[in-house]
């Protein structure tokens, strides 16, 4: 069975293929979609349902999407949904903003959790949800050159380490993608049908 994984990053792609056998999955260059969808929705759950159910509805695939954000407790969440988007520029950019904006929050207060959502959608328009968390604190500076977006501000406390200075297979075990991943997994299996 063909899974469409709607995304154009080859790291999201290889995480779904190493989940499950069985299931030959594509990426959206692959199929070769030309398929641009904003993500208008206010929850991870719309954004992430809006991409699936447009790439599943588009290419007649069963097809995989995701959404994700960095949630500050103190800050009742921000930036969220609007993670990409929080400060024009680049990633270094967004957390400068960030660490402006937490200046007055005290240690012990700086808690975060990086939240993923996988939408899975049939060409039918059947929607199933996965989700991911991951809980960390937030540094006052950046550490380590790994990774991408917030990753070196976000501490994971177990670890003492941020997740930019984690390689690759520690950050793909506790990341939130991993974990949602990892929720979405029965679902996959059942798609690919019984092992052979
Ligand atoms: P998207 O789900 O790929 O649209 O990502 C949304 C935004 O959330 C990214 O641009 C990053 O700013 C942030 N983000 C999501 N996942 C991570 C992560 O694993 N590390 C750091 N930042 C992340």
């Amino acid at each position: 069975m063909r899974l469409l994984v709607a995304t154009r990053n080859p790291g999201k792609l290889r995480e779904v293929r190493a989940r499950v056998q069985g299931l030959d999955a594509v990426s959206l260059d692959d199929v070769q979609a030309m398929l641009e969808v904003e993500e208008t929705e206010d929850t991870l759950e719309g954004n992430a349902r809006l991409k699936a159910l447009a790439a599943a509805r588009a290419t007649g695939l069963w097809t995989v999407a995701d959404d994700s954000g960095l949630f500050v407790d103190a800050l009742g969440g921000v930036p969220g949904v609007r993670s990409a988007r929080y400060a024009p520029g680049s990633d270094a950019d967004r957390i400068r903003e960030l660490l402006r904006a937490m200046e007055w929050i005290p240690e012990g207060a700086r808690w975060a959790a990086f939240r993923c959502v996988l939408a899975l959608a049939s060409p039918e328009g059947e929607v199933r949800l996965a989700h991911g968390e991951c809980r960390g604190t937030i540094l006052r500076a950046p550490r380590g050159t790994d990774g991408f977006g917030y990753d070196p501000v976000f501490l994971v406390p177990e670890l003492g380490r941020t997740m930019a200075e984690l390689s690759l297979e520690e950050k793909g075990r506790l990341s939130h993608r991993a974990r949602a991943l990892d929720a979405l997994e029965p679902l996959l299996r059942e798609l690919a049908g019984p092992a052979r």
